[in-house]
């Protein structure tokens, strides 16, 4: 139970308070903006080693159980919704389907993709295949699934070059690589142009799986890819948690910094344990205290866009543990968003943040700006070093009381 009753009116960094179900714990809306893949709840348990042990889930149920559970929209890769191989006659009849059932629960289709991965077509690249004919097939692939996300009203694009990588280090011209990668998203971007849509793309780093190694494998490398794209404000990142986690990074810092960049198009939330394999785990089954950090900074910065579950259940789990894994992502959320408000809200956290001067991050280091009579004046100082060395800022005891919210003590 927690106890919302007993929160106070404070809200200093204006995360606002929600109505609580039963159990004391907010039950999602729609305005809170959690998305699924149809991948992820329709994930069979299939893995290197082991056949699927789920039946195959339709997209239309999908949809009514993700509802029922208070989401506010799927997204898809082509090959999900219109199985390869389709005929004309197949495919708008299940996209009749489909979208009979995104109006009878008022779901969202926010983000669509493109499987640029499953067939063998893929297996030395997509966008980055050495064989111009395998790029120009991508493309293609990837022009017209943007035009069915287009038609269920998406309005971000997401790229996961799942199998734009090396193993042969020998085969590939890094380089040059990068130079198909961008010429790829730059016509993607021309289409996108010319026919006027209204979509924006989200690139999506991960270290390596199922390639030895991949391309854009950082949010760091994808922010300066960006950069140097023919239209980068039309080009933003896919963080996901899985993802740097995998690499040993610090998830919320890397979405801290696309935040500050002005690019966070799109979030991929998941649990995952650093250094093993790509595990999609519900989301804040591991890494809780970074899954905290990460709730607490999209909220306070007021981030408008979709809290995406990308991952799946246990292979351990039948039909039913598939939605209870469902649930428990939103729960998660909504849990970690109440403890932010109460971080916000205590005065023991407020004092141990001004004993770590965390405030002060705000003042700029040189009040007088860039002129060179203000850069002298920080060069004559005064300058106590060891004064200022001798301080101690209160971390362990801070750190402390966050561990303590998190635990359900505070
Ligand atoms: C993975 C990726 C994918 C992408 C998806 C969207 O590691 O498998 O996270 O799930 O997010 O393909 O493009
Ligand atoms: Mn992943
Ligand atoms: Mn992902």
């Amino acid at each position: 139970m927690l106890g919302l009753g007993k929160m106070g009116p404070r809200r200093r960094h204006g995360i606002e308070p929600t109505l609580a179900g039963v159990d004391g714990v907010p039950t999602p809306t729609p305005e809170d903006r959690f998305t699924f893949g149809l991948w992820t709840v329709g994930n069979r348990g299939r893995d290197p080693f082991g056949h699927e042990v789920r039946p195959p889930l339709d997209p239309v149920e999908a949809v009514h159980r993700l509802a029922e559970l208070g989401a506010y929209g799927v997204n898809f890769h082509d090959d999900d919704l219109v199985p390869p191989g389709s005929s004309a006659a197949g495919r708008a009849s299940i996209l009749g389907r489909f979208r009979r059932a995104l109006d009878a629960t008022g779901m969202k289709v926010p983000m669509a993709t493109t499987n640029l991965f499953s067939h063998p077509v893929f297996k030395e690249g997509a966008f980055t295949a050495n064989d111009p004919a395998v790029r120009r097939y991508a493309l293609a692939k990837t022009l017209d699934a943007i035009e069915l996300g287009v038609e269920l009203g998406a309005g971000v694009y997401v790229m996961w070059g799942g199998r734009e990588g090396t193993e042969c280090d020998a085969a590939k011209d890094v380089r040059l690589a990068l130079d198909r990668y961008k010429e790829a998203v730059d016509l993607c971007c021309a289409h996108v142009r010319d026919r006027g849509y209204d979509l924006r793309f989200a690139l999506e780093p991960k270290p390596n799986e199922p390639r030895g190694n991949l391309l854009l494998p950082t949010v760091g490398h994808a922010l300066a890819f960006v950069e140097r794209l023919e239209w980068p404000e039309m080009v933003g990142i896919n963080p996901e948690f899985a993802h740097e986690t995998m690499s040993g990074l610090s998830f919320h810092q890397a979405v801290a910094q696309v935040l500050w960049a002005g690019k966070l198009f799109h979030v991929d939330l998941n649990g995952q344990v650093p250094g093993k394999f790509d595990q999609d785990f519900r989301f804040a089954s591991e890494g809780l205290k970074d899954a905290f950090h990460l709730v607490r900074l999209l909220e306070e910065a007021r981030w408008d866009g979709m809290r995406h579950f990308d991952a799946h259940a246990y292979r351990t789990e039948d039909a039913d543990g598939v939605w209870e894994f469902a649930r428990g992502c939103m729960r998660s959320y909504l849990i970690l968003r109440e403890k932010a408000r109460r971080f916000a809200a205590d005065p023991e956290i407020a004092a141990a943040l001004d004993e770590a001067m965390a405030g002060r991050i705000a003042e700029p280091t040189s009040p007088g700006g860039h002129a060179p009579d203000a850069i002298a004046a920080i060069r004559r100082g005064p300058h106590d070093p060891d004064g200022l060395g001798a301080r101690g800022y209160g971390h362990e005891r801070l750190d402390q009381l966050v561990t303590e919210l998190l635990l359900g003590v505070r």
